[in-house]
């Protein structure tokens, strides 16, 4: 891992997985450790972001690093019409490690190929996200205390839903058996569905949300991805398709944990945060230790 990017979930093996998920362990308990004394990590956000931007910098303070960056393009000479390439040729000259997310797909990929120091995909386009991945497994694993033949269901926008590409990728490597639960404009796309046929794996597609959480461990749920839509109207109509209820719950297995990367619009109702099922603000903080894990191994610390 050491120098490697962190483009795609695919750059990292599940021994790599495994390995990270250790060392996010080790910094849950001793977040505070002076690791990255001396080293600057630049922080370019193309695109909106609270969690992954904040939990990368709070990772990278408890590390003892410190941060240059930009968290708004308009503020980059991206608004002059600097290429990314040109941007990150420039960055790789200031850091020792560069975190991105920028709204094409294949954003990061580029990236990597052009810098000298590792780069860290925060999330391309509706491609990947794979260090929300990373914490993910981590909140599953915690939750679940295993990543094995756990049965997963995934609701919502799976056609732009970054996260779900990823992490259908990750748990892959479990032996999951998946449940995509879509509108038919949002399906999961073929290509991911080709990807388990030829693992062998098991997976159900529904387009109807209620009375069919009964044998679920995690019930992954995805906001509508409104920025992807270019016809507004098209949003408009998927935009409420499902909303997790209270009682939708009962029923339901005593493992069985509701995870979301957030941001929340309506698909998860407010009443559902205190429940017991409800995962996703402490899903929100394992971001800080699977980053710090990410980071650490990335540049050879640990
Ligand atoms: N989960 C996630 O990527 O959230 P942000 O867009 O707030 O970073």
């Amino acid at each position: 891992m050491k120098n490697k990017s962190l483009v795609s979930i695919n750059d990292f093996t599940k021994d790599d997985y495994l390995r990270i998920l250790e060392l996010a362990k080790e910094f849950e308990k001793d977040p505070n450790q002076n690791l990255l004394d001396g080293k600057v990590v630049a922080s370019l956000f193309f695109e909106p972001s609270t969690r992954t931007k904040l939990s990368f910098d709070t990772a990278i303070n408890r590390l003892g690093g410190r941060i240059i960056g930009f968290s708004d393009a308009s503020s980059s000479s991206t608004s002059k019409g600097e290429s990314l390439k040109d941007t990150i040729m420039t960055v790789a000259n200031y850091a020792d490690l560069i975190v991105m997310r920028h709204p094409l797909e294949g954003s990061a990929r580029l990236a990597s190929e052009v810098s000298q120091v590792p780069i860290i995909n925060a999330g391309d386009g509706a491609n990947q996200h794979p260090t929300q991945t990373l914490l993910d497994l981590y909140s599953i694993q915690k939750t679940q205390g295993t990543l094995e033949n756990l049965n997963i269901f995934l609701v919502g926008d799976l056609k732009y839903g970054r996260t779900v590409h990823s992490l259908l990728i990750a748990m892959s490597e479990f032996n999951a058996t998946f449940n995509f639960v879509s509108p038919p404009e949002l399906r999961i796309p073929d290509e991911y569905k080709q990807f388990l046929d030829n693992k062998g794996l098991k997976y159900y597609e529904h387009t109807d949300f209620e009375g069919i959480m009964h044998n679920a461990d995690i019930v992954y749920m995805t906001r509508v991805q409104r920025e992807r839509f270019s016809d507004p109207m098209e949003y408009e109509k998927v935009k409420n398709v499902y909303v997790l209820k209270r009682d939708m719950l009962e029923g339901t297995k005593d493992n069985m944990k509701i995870l979301h990367p957030l941001p929340r619009v309506n698909e998860i109702s407010e009443d559902v945060d205190t429940s017991d099922q409800a995962y996703y603000f402490p899903q929100a903080l394992n971001g800080v230790y699977a980053r710090q894990a990410i980071i650490a191994s990335i540049l050879g610390l640990k």
